[in-house]
C-alpha cells in the first residue's frame, strides 16, 4: 500500500497521498488540499519546502554533497565527458551514441550565425549596460528573427530547432556583447572549431587574428560550463519553467532565466565574489575584518559565494571547481593574490561557529571568477558565463515542463491587507 500522511485541518483530518522519487525523497501531495480542506493553502515563502514539480533531469543531495545529471555523478561526467555531450544527455536524458552526438553537434555547428541585425541592437546599448541585461534582451528579441516559434503547439522538429538556434547562438551573442562593450569589430563563428575553441576564439580574437586557445584553458572552460549546467528547480531554472507554463516562446522563459541568474544572490554572485575580494584586498586584506562583517546582522554584507539553499555540507561543485582553480593557475604560471584572500575566508569560515552553525560552505560561485580572471575574462562577464553553461539544463527543465503538459504556474498567496473600504475624492483625503 501506498504511504500516505495525516493533516488534521479546519477540524478535520485529511490524508495525503505521499510521492516516492527515484532517491527515496518523500512529498507529500497536497495537490487536493484546497478542494478537501475547505480553503485553506500553504505558505512557504521563497519555497524552501516546497517541491514545484517532478524532475527526472537532476538528482542533488544537500547533506550528503551529491549532484548527478540523468543519474551520473557530476564528478565522472566533468572528468569524461564534454558540455555539450552533458548538453544532448540534459535535453534528451540519455548520453547520445556516435551518430547522435555527431547529429547534434554539426546542427549546432550549422546554426551559429546570427542575424545581422543584431549587430544594430548592440551598437544602441549604453556603454555602461551590464552584459547580462544585453543577454536577456538578445535572447527574447531572437523570437522576432523565428515567429514561429510563437506556436507553443508546434511539432517537436520544430522545437528542436529552436533548442539547436538557442545553443548555437548563445556563445556568438555572448561573445559580441563583450566585442561591442570594448568597441571592437565582432568575430564570426568558425565552424571548423569545437564549441568551446569557437566560443573562446569568437572572444579573444579578432577579425585580423584569430587566437591560438590553448587547449588547458579550453579545457578548463569546458569543465566550468558543464558543473554549471543544471541544479534542479534553482531560482532561474524555476523561473524559465514558470514562464513557459504560460506557453511564452521558448526565447522569453530563456530570457527570464537569464534576468533571474543576474542577481547577486543567485549567478550574479561570482562578479560580486571577485569584487568583494578585491575590497578586501584594497582595504589592506584583513579577512578577520570582513568576516566579521558577514557575521554582524546589522551590515548587509554578506560573504559573497558562500552559503546554498540546498547543500549543507559541501558544494561538490565547488570543490572540482577549486581543483581547477589551482590546476589552471600553476599551468599558466599566474599567482594571484585574491586567491590567497579567498582561501583564507574559507579557512577561517570553516572553523568558524557562526558559518558552522547555518551551514554555510564555499558554492559554486567562490573560486569560479578566479579561474575567469586567471583566463582573461572581464569581472562584468562572469555572470554571462554561468548563463553559457545554464542554457542545457533550462531548456530541458522547460522541454520537460512542456512535454508533460504541465498547468501554468501560479501561486497562491494569503492576502493580508486592508478589508473591504469605500473609495474616497481626492478633495477629502487628509
Ligand atoms: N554570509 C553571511 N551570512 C549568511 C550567508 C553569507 N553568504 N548566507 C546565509 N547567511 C546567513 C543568513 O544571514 C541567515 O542567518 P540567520 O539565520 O541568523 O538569519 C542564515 O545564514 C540562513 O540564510 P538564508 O538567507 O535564510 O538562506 P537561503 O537559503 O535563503 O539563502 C543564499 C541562500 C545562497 C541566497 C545565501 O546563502 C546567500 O545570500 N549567499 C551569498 C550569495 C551567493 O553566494 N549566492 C550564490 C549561490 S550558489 C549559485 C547559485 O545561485 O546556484
Amino acid at each position: 500500500m501506498s504511504e500516505t500522511g495525516k493533516l488534521i485541518v479546519g477540524g478535520q483530518e485529511l490524508e495525503l497521498p505521499i510521492i516516492t522519487g527515484s532517491e527515496n525523497e518523500k512529498g507529500i501531495d497536497i495537490s487536493k488540499l484546497r478542494a478537501n480542506s475547505g480553503g485553506y493553502t500553504t505558505l512557504d515563502i521563497g519555497f524552501k519546502n516546497t517541491g514545484s514539480t517532478t524532475s527526472g533531469i537532476t538528482f542533488l543531495n544537500g547533506e550528503q554533497g551529491i549532484l548527478r545529471y540523468a543519474g551520473y555523478p557530476i564528478e565522472q561526467l566533468v572528468e569524461n565527458s564534454s558540455f555539450l555531450e552533458v548538453a544532448y544527455l540534459l535535453i534528451n536524458g540519455e548520453l547520445p551514441n556516435q551518430g547522435q552526438f555527431s547529429d547534434f553537434t554539426s546542427s549546432i555547428t550549422q546554426h551559429t550565425l546570427v542575424h545581422e541585425d543584431i549587430k544594430r541592437f548592440l551598437d544602441a546599448y549604453p556603454e555602461r549596460s551590464h552584459p547580462m541585461g544585453q543577454l536577456s534582451s538578445l535572447i527574447c528579441s531572437l523570437a522576432a528573427f523565428y515567429p514561429e516559434s510563437l506556436d507553443p503547439h508546434r511539432g517537436a522538429e520544430e522545437v528542436d530547432k529552436t533548442i539547436v538556434r538557442l545553443l548555437a547562438k548563445m556563445p556568438t551573442m555572448v561573445s559580441w556583447i563583450y566585442k561591442r562593450s570594448m568597441g571592437h569589430p565582432v568575430v564570426y563563428p568558425n565552424n571548423s572549431m569545437d564549441y568551446v575553441t569557437n566560443f573562446l576564439n569568437m572572444f579573444f580574437g579578432l577579425p585580423t587574428q584569430g587566437v591560438d586557445v590553448d587547449p588547458v584553458i579550453a579545457s578548463a572552460m569546458d569543465k566550468l560550463l558543464i558543473l554549471h549546467a543544471d541544479h534542479e528547480q534553482n531560482c532561474s531554472t524555476a523561473t524559465v519553467r514558470v514562464v513557459g507554463s504560460s506557453h511564452a516562446p521558448l526565447y522569453a522563459a530563456i530570457s527570464a532565466g537569464v534576468s533571474a541568474l543576474w542577481g547577486p544572490r543567485h549567478g550574479g554572485a561570482n562578479q560580486a565574489v571577485i569584487e568583494m575580494l578585491k575590497n578586501i584586498q584594497a582595504d589592506g586584506g584583513d579577512s578577520q575584518k570582513w568576516m566579521d562583517k558577514a557575521k554582524d546582522k546589522n551590515d548587509p554584507f554578506r560573504l559573497m559565494g558562500f552559503g546554498h539553499r540546498v547543500y549543507k555540507n559541501f558544494d561538490p561543485r565547488a570543490l572540482l571547481i577549486k581543483k581547477s582553480c589551482d590546476e589552471v593557475l600553476e599551468k599558466l604560471g599566474i599567482h594571484d593574490p585574491l586567491l590567497e584572500i579567498a582561501k583564507k575566508l574559507e579557512e577561517i569560515a570553516l572553523k568558524d561557529d557562526y558559518f558552522i552553525q547555518r551551514k554555510l560552505y564555499p558554492n559554486v560561485d567562490f573560486y569560479s571568477g578566479i579561474i575567469y580572471k586567471a583566463i582573461g575574462f572581464p569581472t562584468e562577464m562572469y555572470t554571462v558565463l554561468f548563463a553559457l553553461g545554464r542554457l542545457p539544463g533550462w531548456i530541458a527543465q522547460w522541454k520537460e515542463m512542456m512535454t508533460e503538459r504541465q498547468p501554468i504556474g501560479r501561486p497562491r498567496q494569503v492576502y493580508v491587507g486592508p478589508n473591504e473600504r469605500q473609495y474616497t475624492p481626492i478633495k477629502t483625503r487628509v
